[in-house]
């Protein structure tokens, strides 16, 4: 097991479109494993390998309070989005920023799992916002990119001043 370094907004590396998974081999096994040991470290409810970069379809997700439901979605594909749901967002990407994004409240995504098999999962309330913010990152969109031009200029400037400050 192994942690991976988590890329920060404004990484360009983060706007990448990450490519399907044709075969879950021991290696994804090995990445998934390392991807939820990153998560649990941070801490944090969802990363997708974009995240750590990697550019394949692959991200995980825990929202349960005692860190015991981890899921894998491989190739995570939405099939349904049903009503709205506005929350506050943050992500491990963009560190110390918050703010509330409009998202479905329901979904049914379809994906493989860690065994090969394929699956479909019915989601509501949180689970469901982070599996869209987590397949976000796949397409190569960060949530602050929801916010107005002024906010995300504003939060560009404020992580680029923090990394330079952590040379
Ligand atoms: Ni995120």
């Amino acid at each position: 097991m192994a942690l991976l370094k988590i890329l920060h907004y404004p990484d360009p590396r983060l706007h990448t479109v990450a490519k399907p998974v044709t075969e879950v081999t021991a290696e994804i096994r090995q990445l998934a494993a390392d991807m939820a040991e990153t998560m649990y470290a941070a801490p944090g409810i969802g990363l997708a390998a974009t995240q750590i970069d990697r550019h394949i379809r692959m991200l995980v997700v825990d929202v349960s309070e005692e860190k015991n439901s981890l899921l894998t979605l491989i190739n995570p594909r939405l099939l349904l989005k049903e009503g709205e749901s506005v929350r506050e967002e943050g992500c491990l990407s963009v560190p110390g920023i918050y703010d509330k994004v409009t998202r479905a409240e329901h979904i049914r995504v379809q994906a493989t799992h860690l065994d090969g098999k394929i699956f479909e999962l019915d989601a509501t309330g949180l689970l469901a916002i982070c599996i869209q913010h987590e397949i976000d990152h796949l397409d190569g969109k960060v949530f602050v990119e929801y916010l107005s031009r002024l906010k995300q200029a504003r939060i560009k400037r404020k992580l680029t001043k923090q990394a330079l400050e952590a040379m």
